[in-house]
């Protein structure tokens, strides 16, 4: 059969065919990704007002060291650089953050948000070469399976946090008794749109049967291969309420904790 070559002429930067509006999905993630990014530096770095009660602000948990009842070896230790503020979320937001920043959703969010490498889909980019992911620098993309690992480890913390969000104590007594306070069902809501997130991770399916030829005979790992699919069918809705969700948890936490904010008792 006849082959015929016609090399495609590159569109300059924004040239399209298209009418719709292509550009306002890029700039609302953006604005999104953005202001999430603002906001949980800022939130990392201040060190203080990420516990209340029996709650513990997502951005902060595990706390490795810290001031609050919640840290696992106690106070700031003494190798902490002088010339670093001190801050529990230093010590663990890295694992979460980079997770996200390697997921295959968000990839392709931001390539064509923020390097509109391109724009989208049939619009012309700015580039000529082709900066793809089989060489450096973005091959490093492919460390995303080993985040998901830790995410895991993450999400038996996060459950831990709600557990421990179920137990108030006594002012007077100092007794403890379980309860429900709109707190445990932020933290609670944030455990389960951060797992939606993680276990739909299109890594998780590797992790499930990608190393066996055949899922058949195998029917544990079979549903849970199913599972997995049909939350990577929304993971994108996932990520997004779960961005939200994180950033909410830490705020509730943080505006109860400076006395701006009352938490409710519901139970
Ligand atoms: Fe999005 Fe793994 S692909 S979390």
């Amino acid at each position: 059969m006849a082959d015929a070559h016609h090399p495609l002429p590159q569109a300059r930067f924004g040239a399209t065919a298209r009418r719709d509006a292509w550009w306002v999905q890029p700039a609302i993630v953006v604005l999104l990704l953005s202001s999430f990014i603002v906001y949980a530096t800022w939130a990392a770095f201040q060190g203080e007002h990420y516990a209340y009660g029996p709650y513990l602000s997502p951005f902060y948990s595990p706390e490795l060291f810290g001031s609050s009842p919640h840290a696992v070896f106690g106070p700031q230790p003494p190798w902490w650089p002088a010339w670093l503020v001190f801050s529990p979320a230093l010590l663990i937001l890295p694992f979460p953050g980079l997770f996200r920043v390697t997921c295959y959703y968000y990839r392709g969010a931001y390539y064509k948000a923020f390097w509109a490498d391109p724009p989208a889909c049939a619009v012309g980019e700015p580039r000529r070469r082709y900066l793809g992911e089989a060489s450096f620098p973005l091959i490093v993309q492919n460390i995303h399976r080993y985040f998901l690992y830790v995410a895991l480890v993450f999400l038996l913390v996060l459950a831990h946090d709600v557990w421990k969000a179920l137990w108030f104590s006594d002012p007077i007594t100092g007794r403890t008794s379980l309860g429900i306070g709109v707190g445990t069902l932020v933290l609670a809501t944030n455990l389960v749109l951060l797992g939606g997130y993680t276990l739909g991770c299109h890594s998780m399916r590797h992790v499930i049967g990608g190393y066996l030829d055949r899922l058949s005979g195998h029917p544990m790992r079979r549903r849970a291969y199913d599972c997995s699919s049909c939350l990577n069918r929304a993971h994108m809705r996932w990520a997004w309420c779960s961005l939200f969700s994180v950033a909410f948890a830490d705020l509730y936490v943080r505006l109860c904790s400076m006395g701006i904010w009352t938490d409710w008792r519901i139970l």
